[in-house]
């Protein structure tokens, strides 16, 4: 069950996908379906890297996450609820890091969509323009923000009350675990750009921007 602040993010679709394990119970974590087809991103991400990082690691941290709740008070909590619950707890880093995983990769998919990208219209255009001057601004500094983050982690675009901030975090971490309320994000981690781009993630990440960033799931997440 999504908290009252749940964001839009079909989380708790109830079309799954069959990669389950004999194991699963009724209230397991589940791999949400993707929102396209394995293909629809091509040629800016391609059918293998979607199938290595959905197929193979989005479902790796769901399998890791239903194992390691198992038997636990944790178990049959919602997903969001487990992140808030050991959000900072030292002795449950796994958990936090695969529950973490799964709720990026999740709200990933959706932050993106074929035909996407560009200057978005409407409520979002206000509240760029607003918050950093321009449309070329706020891509100037998303871009440097995702570029710029050491290692593996995420960038973010963050609301902020009634203005937008871009924000990144390393490795599993995320705006929900800060109290923060995040409208896209994009994958910086090497596993999601690197068959495609190699150690090109400035390139990457100016894709995302100019032809797959989805400005109707950011809307839908101002709430
Ligand atoms: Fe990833």
């Amino acid at each position: 069950m999504l908290g009252p602040d749940a964001q839009a993010c079909p989380f708790s679709t109830p079309e799954t996908v069959s990669r389950e394990d004999p194991t699963m119970t009724a209230d397991s974590h589940k791999l949400p379906a993707l929102p396209f087809s394995d293909d629809a991103l091509d040629p800016h991400i391609s059918a293998r890297t979607l199938g290595f990082h959905y197929g193979k690691h989005h479902n790796a941290y769901v399998t890791n996450l239903n194992k390691l709740v198992a038997d636990t008070d944790l178990a049959g909590m919602g997903l969001e609820d487990v992140i808030r619950k050991v959000a900072g707890d030292g002795s449950k880093k796994g958990v936090f890091n695969n529950a973490a995983q799964v709720w990026n990769h999740t709200f990933y998919w959706n932050s993106m969509r074929p035909n996407g990208g560009g200057a978005p219209s409407g409520r979002m255009a206000d509240l760029i323009g607003n918050s950093f001057g321009s449309y070329d601004a706020f891509k100037d500094q998303f871009g440097k923000a995702a570029a710029g983050q050491f290692g593996s982690g995420w960038a973010w675009l963050v609301s902020e009350g009634d203005r937008l901030a871009i924000e990144t975090t390393g490795n599993a971490d995320l705006p929900l675990a800060h109290g923060k309320k995040a409208l896209i994000t994009c994958d910086v981690w090497e596993h999601a750009y690197y068959l495609d781009y190699q150690n090109r993630r400035p390139d990457y990440v100016a894709t995302f921007l100019d032809k797959l960033v989805n400005w109707e799931f950011a809307e839908a997440n101002l709430g």
